[in-house]
């Protein structure tokens, strides 16, 4: 459904005139079936929102492949493809009109109101809800709205950008049930972009590791499955891991423990290492 080969995203770095330019995303291999439930985890600055805008094609890539339905994409066909992929953020108010109902918000999905309806009643809320206007709405209703607006405008996959991550434990729970139940029958795809580990496991099929703009690690099950010395710092909780940039070898190798000469001079590939799993490590060499 969609397939990333070897893709860059550049930014530049220190304003808009700056003439310096760093690598967000670095020789991203990726791959989203019908269907599936994928996590992307990292800490922060690792590059996750970045690859959240490839994937739901708001940003173009800089370097690379992406194919989305087997069709490449490029400048022109970009904003053709993007209307097929439903987005929700961390902070739902933000993609609300404030001066709006939420029903006229919805309205703009193009569905009538009996399906809005509908779909507000699969999400647990209350037809009145919908006459009011954003900030009438607790963080926990406005974020199921959001997720209403994006199932309601069927799109091929929905990204989730760390779309929990503001509500409390108990409604972030709520919101995730949720979301498994509506798609019991795997109608879309869910990409969940998340620090949290557990959420991400709970939820998710399979699972990318992404550090410093790089996907370290791919697997099916990121507690017992595991084989990237970074995931396994990340599992024993270690975080604000960022390091001098070491241009030339493995992103992990100041702060890794098994490192070995070659790491410090080349990057290592993503490897198939068994079903369902990669690895970016010489360890596995
Ligand atoms: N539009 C942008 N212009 C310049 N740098 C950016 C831009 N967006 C993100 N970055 C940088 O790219 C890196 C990855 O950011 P981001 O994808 O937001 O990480 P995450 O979501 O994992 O916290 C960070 O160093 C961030 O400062
Ligand atoms: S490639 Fe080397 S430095 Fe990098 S994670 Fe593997 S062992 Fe550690
Ligand atoms: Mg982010």
């Amino acid at each position: 459904m969609i397939r990333f080969e070897s893709v860059y995203k550049k930014y530049k770095r220190g304003g808009f005139f700056a003439s310096k330019t760093f690598d967000a995303l670095k020789d991203i291999d990726i791959e989203i079936k019908d269907g599936e439930h994928v996590g992307i985890i990292g800490e922060s600055g690792a590059g996750k929102t970045t690859l959240g805008k490839l994937l739901s094609l708001v940003e173009l890539h800089s370097a690379g492949s992406i194919y989305f339905d087997s069709i490449k994409i490029n400048s022109k066909n970009r904003k053709t493809y993007r209307k097929q992929i439903g987005m929700v953020f961390q902070n739902p108010h933000t993609s609300f009109n404030p001066k709006i109902t939420i029903m006229d918000s919805l309205l703009e999905t193009k569905r009538n109101k009996e399906d809005i309806v509908k779909q507000c009643l699969a999400l647990t809320l209350k037809e009145e809800l919908l006459y009011k206007y954003p900030h009438q709405l607790s963080g926990g209703e406005q974020q199921r709205m959001a997720i209403a607006r994006s199932v309601l405008s069927n799109p091929k996959y929905i990204i989730f950008d760390e779309a929990t991550s503001a509500l409390d434990v108990s409604t972030q729970a709520k919101i995730v049930n949720i979301l498994c139940d509506i798609n019991s029958d795997k109608k879309y795809s869910y990409i969940f972009i998340t620090h949290d580990l557990k959420l991400a496991h709970f939820i998710s099929d399979r699972v990318y590791v992404i550090y410093k703009g790089y996907i370290v690690e791919e697997t099916d099950n990121i507690y017992k499955n595991h084989a990237h010395p970074y995931t396994k710092a990340l599992l024993e909780g270690i975080n604000q891991m960022r390091t001098v940039e070491n241009a030339l070898g493995c992103p992990f190798y100041d702060l890794c423990e098994y490192k070995k000469d070659i790491c410090k001079k080349s990057i290592p590939p993503l490897k198939s290492i068994g079903k369902n799993k990669k690895v970016r490590c010489f360890l596995y060499d």
